[in-house]
């Protein structure tokens, strides 16, 4: 075999093994160029193809240095394609973006000590069988009052500083801020037929100048039962069952007698903490008749009981917040004390 075609065949073998040790793009375009250029190996080497003998040498030479070429520029092309793959994909996760990474430590919230309360409040009530129910805050006369045995003219209403509001066109008066959360009882009984066992906590307005123990926004928790039979006893058990609960052993409640229009009989309920001091809680009684045919419920075949109280006073006197403007500010150094 003439020296030609070892040199072919040595440089192919050469520039193959070059082009598979390529590791990057321009290392092949360097080999490329040393093997299939001008003055590359294969280059040099077809310079050589006139100085053979015979022309049977010469074809049989020119055929392995095409041959030789064919088989470089695809090993080229096919190392390329496998390169720039390579590059694509570095490319894509050096600029990835983690969006759940951290850099440093994570800044993490507080829920808000009425938030907190408001909540333990529902997982509470909840384990006692009762669904949360909501109503709207911006209410009518009739739900706030009217359908609470609060007629027009009943002296009750002057207890509730009302905060009026302009609500499209409807008559001056007629649109209130509730000022409690019982209209959501009306709504429940309206939403549905007995037996209802609801808690409603939610924002409630005043027209109050705040102060220590006031604030004209505040939350409240209002209770609803209704079923057969049900009587001032079931009242009592609930509200103690509810304080152990809520508070923990060694609390526990009373009810006092009282007035709300709204029920009958009325009681406000206190608690009783271990070391043996009494706290005024919120009010409750037995639901006025009125009140259950405003909300669609037959007094003859359905009694029950309601209950109120607040929840920011509540949170006040757990973690004794002197003041209950503090708990408002919005100064998140408040909150991360909790
Ligand atoms: N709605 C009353 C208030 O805001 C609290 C209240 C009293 C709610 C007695 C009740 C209740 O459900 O039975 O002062």
């Amino acid at each position: 075999m003439p020296a030609l075609i070892e040199d072919i065949r040595a440089a192919r073998e050469a520039a193959l093994a070059d082009i598979g040790a390529a590791a990057t793009l321009d290392a092949l375009v360097t080999v490329d160029s040393e093997v299939l250029g001008r003055r590359g190996s294969l280059g040099r080497l077809k310079t050589q193809l006139g100085s053979l003998a015979s022309l049977d040498e010469r074809r049989e030479a020119g055929r392995e240095l095409n041959d030789a070429t064919a088989a470089v520029t695809d090993a080229v092309a096919a190392k390329r394609g496998e390169l720039a793959g390579n590059a694509r994909a570095a490319q894509v996760e050096d600029e990835r973006l983690d969006l759940t990474e951290f850099l440093g430590k994570p800044r993490r919230g507080r829920a808000h000590i009425v938030t907190q309360a408001w909540e333990r409040l529902e997982d509470v009530f909840v384990g006692m069988g009762f669904q949360v129910a909501e109503g709207p805050e911006v209410e009518t006369d009739w739900y706030n009052f009217e359908a609470l045995n609060m007629g027009a003219t009943h002296p009750a209403r002057s207890d509730f500083d009302t905060l009026f509001v302009d609500h499209r066109g409807a008559p001056a008066g007629t649109t209130v801020l509730r000022t409690h959360t019982s209209p959501v009882q009306i709504r429940a009984m309206q939403a549905g037929q007995p037996p209802i066992y609801i808690i409603a906590p939610g924002r409630v307005f005043r027209r109050d100048t705040p102060d220590a123990t006031h604030m004209p926004v505040f939350h409240q928790l209002e209770g609803l039962v209704i079923d057969r039979d049900i009587s001032l006893a079931d009242l009592a058990g609930t509200i103690e069952a509810f304080t152990i609960a809520f508070f923990g052993e060694g609390f526990t409640s009373r009810l006092r007698p009282s007035y709300f229009p709204f029920t009958e009989p009325s009681g406000e309920f206190d608690i009783r903490t271990p070391s043996g001091q009494w706290l005024e809680l919120g009010g409750c009684g037995m639901v006025h008749p009125n009140v259950l045919r405003d909300g669609g419920v037959d007094p003859e075949e359905w009694s029950g009981f309601a209950f109120g109280f607040g929840i920011d006073r509540m949170a006040k006197e757990r973690h004794e917040v002197g003041d209950l403007r503090e708990m408002f500010t919005g100064d998140i150094r408040f909150s991360e004390q909790f």
